[in-house]
């Protein structure tokens, strides 16, 4: 998100009074919202959707005065099958006469012990920039592989005769397969029926569905229709799950066939690898090279809120053995965090309590630790970097076993 030049009206302070710093009212959130569209070019309508249940303003005021604000979206995360929540933080911004004085970072302060308090587990974004988003603890945790090709380059497979687009009945079985492919991938933002319903009703999106012999949804896309920057007609991939080859193959069909220049797909290299695109059945037309463009880019940054709850949730995905491994993460800026804890094994039971001298202990700082817990890094990776210590190697090993890798990624339907 790219800040650009704002006109926004503003009459200089007479005097300093302290910033207060909370939920916006009213007045308030008029503001807030006039401070957000100029900062990113928003439309006039109001914020665009967002993957969450609920949202709220946080605003730092002085003298009734919005001078810099933030959205927190109440959403879910899906990792490694278990529940946890989940702070969004979107459309920071300052009034462009009062930036540089501290006040993006005070509100940041401020809402992580609001998040805190109010029971949220993780937190994340898509920053402007990852080195301001470090100085609250958060730290890189996903990339995204920016997928570009010709529609002739990806193979036309007849499967695509068994996709239909969606229809209005079809939301129950969508959210049943994303939450199948969440549970499978480790890392996801949960959707429910109703944001299906709201997906399949958008005029300006595209839902088609792969059924198997059964009738059954085994795979869906989403896309949007875009212009690229010549003018050629693009087909964004949005999301896109499939469960079975078929239901790929039907997918990759449909994206084959779309007239126009170009496939545009922000994928995860998971998702990457599993459509078979990396190495495309179509037949080669030598004029045209690349046959594909993937590029890397670093995407998310992700948080952890408060640790013992955040584990606390991950303890149904712990391995039913004995064994201890007690977590230290020490966190300037939410020092609770710090407090050491154990997670215990005692056989059909895992349960969380106070680290014993002696215990195999972890020590990485939040930053690091948000990365572990993520899935992004193995606690090994982490040691064998110098950022975490790992008591014994035995440590390091059962750690890897409690915070297993995936790859931690948000669709472009879900980003916010
Ligand atoms: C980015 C923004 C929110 C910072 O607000 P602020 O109140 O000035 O922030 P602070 O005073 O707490 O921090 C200023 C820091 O941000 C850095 N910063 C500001 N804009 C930046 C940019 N585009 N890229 C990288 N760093 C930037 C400043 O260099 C300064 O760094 P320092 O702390 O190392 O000196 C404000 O510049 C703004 O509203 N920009 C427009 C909207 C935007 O781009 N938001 C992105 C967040 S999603």
């Amino acid at each position: 998100l790219v800040a650009r030049a704002s006109t926004i009206p503003h009459t200089p302070a007479v005097s300093e009074s302290p910033l207060r710093l909370h939920r916006a009212s009213g007045d308030e959130a008029r503001q807030a919202w006039e401070l957000q569209r100029a900062a990113f070019d928003l439309p006039e309508g109001g914020p665009p959707v967002h993957p969450g249940l609920s949202d709220e303003l946080r605003v730092a005021v002085r003298d009734g005065r919005v001078v810099s604000c933030l959205t927190l979206v109440h959403a879910e995360l899906l990792l490694r099958g278990a529940r946890v929540s989940l702070g969004g933080i979107r459309h920071v911004a300052t009034h462009p006469e009062e930036q540089n004085r501290g006040h993006a970072s005070m509100l940041m302060r401020d809402t992580l012990a609001a998040m805190r308090r109010k029971g949220f587990h993780t937190s994340l974004l898509f920053p402007f920039s990852f080195r301001y988003y470090r100085k609250f603890g958060y730290e890189l945790a996903g990339n995204h592989a920016h997928f570009w090709s010709r529609p002739h380059a990806i193979p036309c497979f007849s499967d695509r005769d068994a996709c239909r687009p969606a229809a209005p009945a079809d939301p129950p079985a969508l959210a049943a397969l994303h939450r199948r492919l969440a549970g499978a991938s480790g890392f996801s933002l949960t959707r429910d029926e109703g944001r299906w319903a709201r997906v399949c009703a958008d005029p300006g999106l595209q839902t088609i569905v792969h059924c198997d012999a059964a009738g059954e949804i085994d795979a869906y896309l989403v896309t949007a229709e875009a212009r690229d920057a010549y003018g050629g007609l693009m087909l964004r991939v949005l999301d896109i799950g499939a469960e079975t080859e078929p239901g790929w193959r039907g997918l990759l069909g449909r994206l084959a066939a779309f007239p126009g220049e170009c496939i545009d797909w922000m994928a995860s290299a998971t998702e990457l690898s599993a459509s078979g695109l990396l190495r495309s059945a179509a037949p080669l037309r030598e004029a045209y090279k690349p046959r594909a463009i993937v590029n890397i880019r670093p995407m998310l940054q992700f948080r952890v809120i408060d640790v013992a709850e955040a584990v606390g949730r991950l303890l149904p995905t712990f391995p039913r053995e004995r064994y201890t491994l007690a977590l230290r993460i020490p966190d300037e800026l939410l020092p609770e965090n710090g407090m050491p804890l154990a997670v215990r094994g005692v056989g059909t039971e895992v349960e969380l309590g106070t680290p014993r001298p002696g215990d195999p202990t972890l020590t990485a700082d939040i930053r690091t630790f948000s990365q572990i817990y993520c899935g992004y890094t193995t606690p090994t990776e982490a040691v064998a970097q110098g950022l975490a210590d790992a008591s014994t190697p035995e440590a390091a090993v059962l750690a890897d076993r409690l915070f297993p890798r995936c790859d931690p990624f948000v669709c472009e339907l879900d980003r916010f």
